[in-house]
């Protein structure tokens, strides 16, 4: 039986990246009626430092935002990954697994670290087994992510198969990453070849969920672009990554295909494009906003969710993380 899981660090605001690579897409899977578990992972968060005022406003900022883009707490567990102690447990089997040759090879490693390596937390380097944790502990089958962290659910699936492999047992299954639509690779609005992310020093360089109208309709009117129309087809976009960058976003939040999009804006200038392109990103975004808005006034609400969900998801890892201590070995009598 398929069962999805996902997650989303708390480490603050989420961008229209995060929303069109995940939110998204995860309440179009809870639509789809599939069992679906999403996680704010704070554990993850603080692989660097987080001020922790601003760790829990994030924390629940996202829950907030997570409700108000329609998960339903019913439907969708929604939980924060530091109150379920099982995916810390399981990461410590999983990093006794994981070969450091294969970490070593993590891009998001190699560019978090940068050049100062020997200064980076050891949780930044062992962060990938902590995911592997997160996903393997469910026995999810499907994890809807952007194209970023395809390399994390294969190392996952690495993990998975040489922990099955040398304790001579079928018991964690593979998952699959699913990297499905439109805008799998936000990029910035800066910069057509940088991902567009929560930590780019420039707030220019990406559009938040929690900002105004304005404030995007500028930061779209201000992207970065080639003086060119639009082409009237897909190969035109080849070389021309901003143009390509603002067709994916208008066909992801317009749920089309970059070719319609194309074959309605095709021989137009972004001074046509960029106009339409912000009252679609204002027409999709705003309400959310506004609603997670809402739903911060009551913090003690958000808090009620995370733990009703910390409480059902740990009720389906506890056995999971109970029979991987039994086939490692470990005593248990109690
Ligand atoms: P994070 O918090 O960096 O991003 C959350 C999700 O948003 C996607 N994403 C994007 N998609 C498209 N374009 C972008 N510019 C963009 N930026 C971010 C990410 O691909 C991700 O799906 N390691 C994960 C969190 C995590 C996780 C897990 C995910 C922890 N445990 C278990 C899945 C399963 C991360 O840092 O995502």
């Amino acid at each position: 039986k398929p069962r999805i899981f996902s997650g989303i660090q708390p480490s603050g605001g989420l961008t229209l990246g995060n929303y069109l690579g995940a939110l998204k897409r995860f309440v179009e899977k809870q639509e789809e009626g599939i069992e679906t578990i999403y996680c704010l992972v704070d554990l993850h968060a603080i692989t660097v430092w987080q001020d922790p005022d601003k760790l829990r406003d994030n924390t629940r900022e996202a829950a907030a935002t997570f409700l108000a883009a329609g998960i339903d707490p019913k439907r969708s567990i929604l939980f924060n990954q530091s109150q379920v102690a099982a995916h810390a447990e399981l990461a410590w089997v999983l990093n006794c697994v994981a070969r450091m040759g294969w970490m070593n090879r993590m891009t998001q490693w190699k560019d978090k670290a940068g050049k100062n390596r020997e200064n980076a937390s050891v949780g930044l380097f062992a962060y990938p087994t902590l995911m592997a944790a997160d996903i393997l502990l469910y026995h999810a089958t499907h994890v809807p992510v952007g194209e970023d962290q395809k390399q994390h659910v294969e190392l996952t699936r690495d993990i998975a198969t040489k922990f099955n492999h040398d304790y001579g047992v079928d018991f964690f299954p593979l998952p699959e990453p699913v990297i499905e639509g439109a805008a799998t690779r936000v990029m910035s609005l800066r910069d057509g070849t940088k991902k567009m992310s929560k930590s780019d020093p420039s707030d220019q360089s990406r559009i938040n969920l929690t900002d105004d109208p304005d404030t995007i309709a500028q930061k779209i009117r201000k992207a970065r672009t080639d003086p060119e129309p639009l082409p009237e087809s897909l190969d035109g976009l080849k070389d021309r990554p901003e143009a390509r960058n603002l067709v994916n976003i208008y066909a992801a939040l317009a749920d089309t295909t970059p070719q319609s999009v194309l074959d309605r804006f095709g021989g137009q200038g972004f001074g046509v494009f960029k106009p339409a392109l912000a009252e679609l990103v204002v027409e999709k975004i705003s309400p959310i906003s506004a609603e997670a808005k809402r739903l911060m006034a009551d913090t003690a609400e958000i808090d009620r969710i995370l733990g009703e969900g910390a409480q059902r998801a740990e009720a389906i890892a506890q056995p999971i993380l109970q029979r991987a201590y039994d086939i490692v070995g470990f005593v248990r009598s109690r």
